[in-house]
């Protein structure tokens, strides 16, 4: 579509797992959407589930007042549909079906102009596939893993520090009353960046995350040597996707039917025994899970949300397709969704935060430190 055909009509959607602040993407869109420029707003609903089942809704102003706060999405999500390997029973065998080209002529039937797509890697790759069968996407980096390219942050991410960082701070206090070690596992699959910056902020003494492999060795040397210099406790933040040298990440279980079906999860439960084992020192483990993902965005998510809702819909607008707000310092610039995607966003080894957090005893379990 040209920058000049006027635009009638948009869909929204929100995939994959959800996060703090997806509301108030949305809420970013419709209301100068539909008060700015008359543009009527469809959500779609459970992410390309709504696409793939043909259930879109009309979205009114009132549908998004009030949203701005509220954590998970309004218009639903999942982690499980994928329009371009969609399981079906066809002539009574189920079957894995490229089910894309209905969605496509669902979109014309339903005269939408452009389809905003909301969510992390799996959500911007299927978009950026629509992208190449003439569907007129924008999307939109969300994820609390913080792993997307080309964006220095998604919204969401400071949400689950923030979490993750009260939880450190409330088993900081009763590890300290029971001398204990004092595991606590954080989500963001691949990415040591949830853990990396809770860690830091809560003043953990060991942080693993999956870009350092560690070794069991350092981390319970590292206990005890705590332990033997009057420190009788000991907060380990540890990634999901954290693993030992050599050894494998934990994989709590592989759901067949989602596009990234592996789901990382008891590295925690691990570590504690190990730590428990080699020391003798008392070794609990808590799991944060969905807590992180849950809840009400923190004022920085909500902001950068709404200039992430507001941007996509310029975008819109301009007719600037295939495309994506990001935040580059502190403007939000266009990028495409293949720069988007092309690789995952890890945590440099040398990190500027990993040095400084290494300059002050904190033990990445690579190496011995003095702490
Ligand atoms: O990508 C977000 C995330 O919360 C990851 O940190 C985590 O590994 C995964 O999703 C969990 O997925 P699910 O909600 O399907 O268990």
């Amino acid at each position: 579509m040209s920058s000049n055909k006027k635009v009638r009509r948009i869909a929204i959607l929100t995939g994959g797992g959800d996060c703090p602040g997806l509301n108030a993407v949305i809420r970013a869109i419709v209301k100068p959407a539909i008060h700015e420029h008359g543009i009527a707003v469809y959500g779609l609903e459970d992410g390309f589930h709504g696409l793939i089942y043909r259930k879109a809704r009309h979205l009114e102003s009132g549908d998004v007042s009030g949203v701005l706060t509220l954590g998970g999405t309004i218009l639903g999500s999942s982690n499980k549909d994928n329009p371009f390997d969609h399981e079906m029973n066809v002539n009574g065998r189920d079957q894995r079906v490229d089910v894309s080209g209905e969605c496509v002529d669902y979109i014309h039937e339903m005269g939408w102009d452009a389809l905003i797509c909301i969510g992390g890697d799996g959500t911007q790759s299927m978009a950026q596939r629509f992208q190449e069968l003439g569907v007129n996407v924008i999307g939109v980096p969300k994820t609390i893993d913080n792993d997307l390219s080309a964006t220095d942050v998604t919204f969401g991410f400071q949400s689950a520090v923030d979490v993750a960082t009260e939880a450190i701070d409330r088993l900081h206090t009763t590890a300290m009353s029971h001398h204990r070690v004092q595991i606590v596992e954080m989500m963001g699959r691949y990415a040591g960046w949830l853990t990396l910056y809770a860690g830091v902020a809560g003043g953990a003494d060991v942080i693993l995350i999956p870009e350092i492999e560690f070794d069991m060795e350092v981390v319970a040397e590292y206990c005890l040597y705590r332990s033997r210099h009057g420190k009788r406790f000991t907060i380990v933040a540890v990634a999901e996707g954290a693993k030992p040298k050599g050894g494998k990440m934990v994989v709590a279980k592989v759901l067949q039917d989602s596009p990234d079906p592996i789901r990382l999860g008891g590295i925690g439960k691990v570590v504690a025994e190990t730590i428990a084992e080699k020391t003798g020192l008392e070794a609990r483990a808590t799991v944060l899970g969905h807590l992180q993902r849950g809840g009400s965005p923190v004022p920085y998510d909500r902001v950068l949300a709404t200039r992430f809702g507001h941007a996509a819909l310029d975008l819109v607008l301009q007719g600037k397709f295939g495309m994506m707000p990001a935040l580059q310092g502190k403007d939000i610039v266009p990028v495409t969704l293949t720069d988007a995607i092309h690789q995952l966003k890890l945590v440099p080894a040398d990190h500027s935060l990993v040095r400084v957090a290494r300059d002050l005893g904190t033990c990445f379990g690579d190496r011995t430190e003095a702490g």
